[in-house]
């Protein structure tokens, strides 16, 4: 019974910061799972800013952009677009000149790694440590970023 207890937070941990798609995983802590709904907010049409062209971010990259004085980065990764903030909160580095990897993004200076889709630390899935994420849509060729 106790070994159990121990596989399914095993188990927990290991979804959390492995990369299966997260529709694969059926089990997450309950950090895990507050940490997962940050961001999901609800914003109206003119929250959304155009940052960037389509031509402008190349899969598997990212791109620095300032919203309202707000440094974000913006990637494209799997066919999907993605945005966090570009200061990584270890001692601020730009995460947009980070490598792109299974929809995280590790930070170029320290190697510390954060989820592009919820901008949790991977590296420490318990910590309240994590960036901020922002709501991306194409319309037409050009990129766009609700920022509330
Ligand atoms: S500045 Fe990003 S890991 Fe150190």
């Amino acid at each position: 019974m106790k070994f159990e207890r121990y596989r399914r937070k095993w188990s927990n941990l290991t979804e959390v910061i492995g990369g299966a798609p997260l529709a694969a995983r059926p089990r997450l802590s309950t950090k895990a799972v507050a940490c997962l709904k940050l961001g999901e907010d609800s914003l109206s049409e003119e929250n959304y800013q155009t940052v960037a062209k389509v031509a402008d971010l190349a899969e598997g990259r990212g791109l620095s952009v300032v919203v309202d004085g707000t440094p974000i980065a913006v990637f494209l990764e799997g066919g999907n677009y993605y945005a966090i903030d570009d200061n990584c909160p270890h001692q601020g580095a730009p995460l947009s000149d980070g490598i792109v990897f299974d929809k995280s993004v590790t930070c170029s200076w320290h190697g510390w790694r954060f989820s592009l889709e919820n901008g949790c630390w991977l590296d420490s899935p318990k910590s309240r440590t994590k960036v901020g994420t922002y709501p991306v849509r194409v319309v037409g060729d050009e990129i766009q970023i609700a920022v509330s």
